[in-house]
C-alpha cells in the first residue's frame, strides 16, 4: 500500500492545549519506518496549513469556528486528492479534523461510484451538531456532519455517508443530546454492554461483511480515547473502561484481514500529558497491526478453526 501521512496539527475542537504535537509525536514515535518495515511504501506530506474561514452560529458556546472550518477545508482537499494516490493516513490534531479528512474521503469515493463506510473507535458517539453542542467543542460533532444531519456554518458534506454505513464502537460517553438523535438513526451503536457481553470480534465481522458485500470503501477514525486511559494516559478526553491493548490489537488485526480499509484518522494525542511516549507509540503499533503486522502468520481460517 502507498500510505500517505498528512500532518493535522488541530487543537481548535476543543480547550486543552497539545493535540497540536501530535504529528510531531507521531513522526518522532517512528510512524513512517514502521509502515515500511512491512513493506509498504510511504510519502509524508507534511502538516496541512489552516486558513481561517470567516463564519458564525447561532449557538454562542460554539468556539474555534473560523479555525476549525479552515482545518476542515484543507484537510478535506488534502485527502481527496490523497485518494487518488493511495491510503491517507491523518496524524492529529483533536477529532474536529475528521470534519475535513473524510469529507474529502466522502469527494474521492463518491467520485469513483464507490460506498464509503465509517468504523468511529471512540468513547464518545461525537454526535453532535453545532446547534447541539453544550461545550461547544467541535471534536464532539464529526459524526453527526458526516450522517448529514443539519450543520450552520459548514459546507453541505458532500454524498453524506447512510446511517447504516457507520459503526460506532467502543462508546461509553453520549450526551443527552447526541442519545436523542442517535435513537432516530440506524446507526450500529457496539457501546461498551455490547462488547462486554459479545466480545470484539462478533460485532466487527458484522461490519465487515456490510463492506464487503456493498464493494464498499472504509475509512477508519481512531480517537486514542477508545483505548484505556491505563494503557493510553496521553489524552484529554479519558473515560474509563476502554479497550485493552489486547482488543485494539485484535480490532486491528480484524480489519486488516478484511483488505478493505482505505483510509484512517489518528486523533486526539496529546503529546504533553503522554508518559515517555508510550501513548504514541501504542497507537504507531497499533497502525503496524492494521497494516499487516502479525506475531505469526497464519490463513485466516485458521484462527476461525475451520
Ligand atoms: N460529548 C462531549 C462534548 O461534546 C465530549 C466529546 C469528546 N469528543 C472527542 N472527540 N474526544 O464535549
Ligand atoms: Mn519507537
Ligand atoms: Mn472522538
Ligand atoms: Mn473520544
Amino acid at each position: 500500500t502507498h500510505c500517505l501521512l498528512i500532518g493535522a496539527p488541530v487543537d481548535t475542537g476543543q480547550r486543552r492545549p497539545g493535540c497540536l504535537m501530535g504529528p510531531a509525536a507521531y513522526r518522532t514515535a517512528g510512524l513512517a519506518p514502521a509502515l515500511e518495515a512491512l513493506g509498504h511504501r510511504v510519502t509524508d506530506l507534511g502538516d496541512a496549513a489552516c486558513t481561517p474561514v470567516p463564519a458564525t452560529v447561532t449557538n454562542p458556546a460554539v468556539h474555534h469556528l473560523p479555525e476549525t472550518l479552515g482545518w476542515a477545508r484543507s484537510l478535506a482537499a488534502m485527502g481527496e486528492a490523497a485518494m487518488a494516490e493511495g491510503m491517507p493516513i491523518f496524524l492529529g490534531g483533536d477529532h474536529s479534523l475528521s470534519l475535513g479528512s473524510v469529507a474529502g474521503v466522502a469527494a474521492a469515493a463518491q467520485a469513483r461510484g464507490r460506498p464509503l463506510f465509517v468504523l468511529w473507535l471512540d468513547a464518545h458517539s461525537d454526535f453532535h451538531t453545532t446547534a447541539t453542542t453544550e461545550s461547544g467543542n467541535l471534536h464532539g460533532t464529526p459524526v453527526a456532519y458526516l450522517a448529514g444531519r443539519d450543520f450552520e456554518a459548514f459546507p453541505p458534506f458532500p454524498a453524506p455517508v447512510p446511517p447504516e454505513n457507520i459503526c460506532l464502537f467502543g462508546i461509553r460517553s453520549v450526551d443527552a443530546a447526541e442519545h436523542a438523535a442517535l435513537l432516530e438513526h440506524e446507526i450500529a451503536i457496539n457501546d461498551m454492554r455490547v462488547l462486554d457481553e459479545r466480545g470484539v470480534v462478533a460485532p466487527l465481522r458484522e461490519f465487515l461483511a456490510l463492506v464487503e458485500e456493498a464493494d464498499g470503501l472504509l475509512h477508519v477514525s481512531l480517537d486514542v480515547d477508545f483505548l484505556d486511559p491505563v494503557v493510553a494516559p496521553a489524552v484529554g478526553t479519558t473515560v474509563p473502561g476502554g479497550a485493552t491493548f489486547r482488543e485494539a490489537h485484535l480490532v486491528m488485526e480484524l480489519l486488516h484481514e478484511s483488505g478493505r480499509v482505505t483510509s484512517l484518522d489518528l486523533v486526539e494525542l496529546n503529546p504533553f500529558l503522554d508518559e515517555r511516549g508510550r501513548t504514541a507509540h501504542l497507537m504507531v503499533d497499533l497502525v503496524a497491526s492494521l497494516m499487516g503486522k502479525k506475531v505469526f502468520d497464519r490463513p485466516t481460517r485458521a484462527y476461525r478453526g475451520q
